[in-house]
């Protein structure tokens, strides 16, 4: 099938399209919209299954723990985990970021360690970090990207060393594109150091790739559903179980403990003993069904089509002399593309976009020091997913001269 036949049978599964065909979604990397079977999926979890899982003894709680605790292997499988029990069930990526921060880092690192991340950071993968870096007195550190977004090998050898504890990576930056050689900078930083941890923000990576973290060799991997087609609340840690099972828990309560006292406790041990309280059985449903529909079409097809759009994209936008262009050119890269148009202020430029229905995000999408690293204080970001299209695009390019004309930018 021909890759705009294919997109338009993937977009009769889309909603939000019935309720105005013509509006441009191309604000993908904040969330993604749900298909009609994720959608329904999750309803029927709630309508035929929900319950309180783990503690009950009635049909209901059994039902809740099997949705759950099956969600718990099939994202095992989906990322290639050892085990389901590297598998913690959180809010979002943001969370499980907080989680490795709070209950390994603040209780490991110390004055004279050093944390390197990169300067492309989502602030999730990058504030948590400063945070741990004040507690404790470790260092943080920053690779730097080349002029076309890439972390270079020179860079990277430049920064890691016998200090480094912690190497926390994005593998693909929400902003501009870049997909770094994650399991490269892995291996090296396991050559320096074998006790140096490793943690991949892979909240921009998994909706669009094939993930394998025993490949990867990551001890820690962080994402969301909801930015690949699950209902928001509900994100992924993976972590080594042996490490996991050397850590503190980072929420304390019900469902984790192993015997309580009056003055002591111990506890479960992975994944039950970072999933303090009522978990969201719903969202893992959900997720469950996002992983089948990402199956049903193929994650290589997935990422095939979005690469073709935003390459589309990308050469035509980088034909107006009007615009900056911030998005890497290697067109190994997350479909994202972020740019400015000169002399305009982003979010003028998205609210116009808005008038003539196409949604893209402006501001510093969390980003800030990548931001003023390009010497910008925001930008405006169009990103794609495998049900937008090639005409979509069209209008987008063409909209974007009635930015300056409504601006009367160039005008004389
Ligand atoms: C690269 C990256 N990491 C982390 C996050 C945080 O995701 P969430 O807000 O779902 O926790 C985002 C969100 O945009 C992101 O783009």
């Amino acid at each position: 099938m021909l890759i705009k036949e294919k997109i338009n049978e993937i977009r009769k599964d889309f909603k939000y399209l019935e309720d105005d065909p013509e509006y441009i979604y191309f604000d993908n990397a904040a969330t993604t919209q749900k298909p009609i079977q994720v959608l329904e999926d999750t309803v029927a979890y709630y309508e035929h299954q929900n319950g309180n899982p783990h503690r009950g003894a009635h049909k209901f709680a059994f039902s809740a723990t099997e949705v759950y605790e099956n969600g718990r292997k099939k994202v095992a499988d989906f990322i290639n985990a050892n085990s389901a029990n590297e598998i913690i069930f959180l809010r979002n990526a943001t969370e499980a970021l907080n989680l490795i921060a709070y209950s390994y880092a603040l209780n490991n690192l110390k004055k004279g360690d050093e944390i390197l991340i990169s300067i492309m950071e989502h602030h999730s993968n990058l504030v948590t970090w400063q945070f741990v870096a004040n507690k404790t007195g470790a260092k943080l550190n920053y690779l730097y990207l080349d002029d076309d977004m890439q972390i270079t090998d020179q860079e990277f050898d430049s920064k890691i060393n016998k200090n480094t504890k912690i190497l926390a990576i994005t593998a693909a930056s929400n902003v501009v594109g870049t997909m770094p050689n994650v399991k490269a900078f892995i291996e090296k930083a396991k050559n320096v150091s074998k006790d140096i941890i490793t943690v991949v923000d892979a909240a921009q990576y998994v909706p669009h790739h094939k993930v394998d973290v025993k490949d990867l060799n990551c001890d820690f991997l962080a994402f969301s559903g909801h930015k690949m087609l699950s209902s928001m609340g509900i994100g992924v840690l993976y972590g080594k179980e042996e490490l996991l099972n050397t850590m503190d828990p980072f929420l304390y309560g019900g469902d984790m403990i192993e015997y309580v006292r009056e003055d002591e406790s111990t506890f479960l041990n992975s994944p039950q003993r970072f999933e303090a309280g009522t978990t969201n059985v719903g969202g893992v449903a959900s997720l469950v069904s996002a992983i089948n529909y990402i199956d049903k079409i193929g994650i290589e097809e997935i990422y095939n089509i979005e690469s073709e759009l935003c390459k589309y994209a990308y050469e035509k936008i980088k034909k107006l002399d009007y615009i900056d262009v911030y998005t890497t050119s290697n067109s190994h890269r997350s479909p994202v593309i972020a740019f400015n148009v000169k002399e305009a202020h982003p979010h003028d430029v998205a609210s116009i976009l808005d008038n003539y229905k196409i949604a893209v995000r402006s501001g510093h999408h969390c980003a800030q020091p990548l931001h003023r690293y390009l010497g910008v204080n925001a930008s405006c970001r169009a990103s794609f997913a495998f049900y937008n299209t090639f005409e979509e695009i069209d209008s987008f390019i063409e909209h974007l001269e009635d930015v300056r004309r409504i601006l009367r930018i160039g005008s004389k």
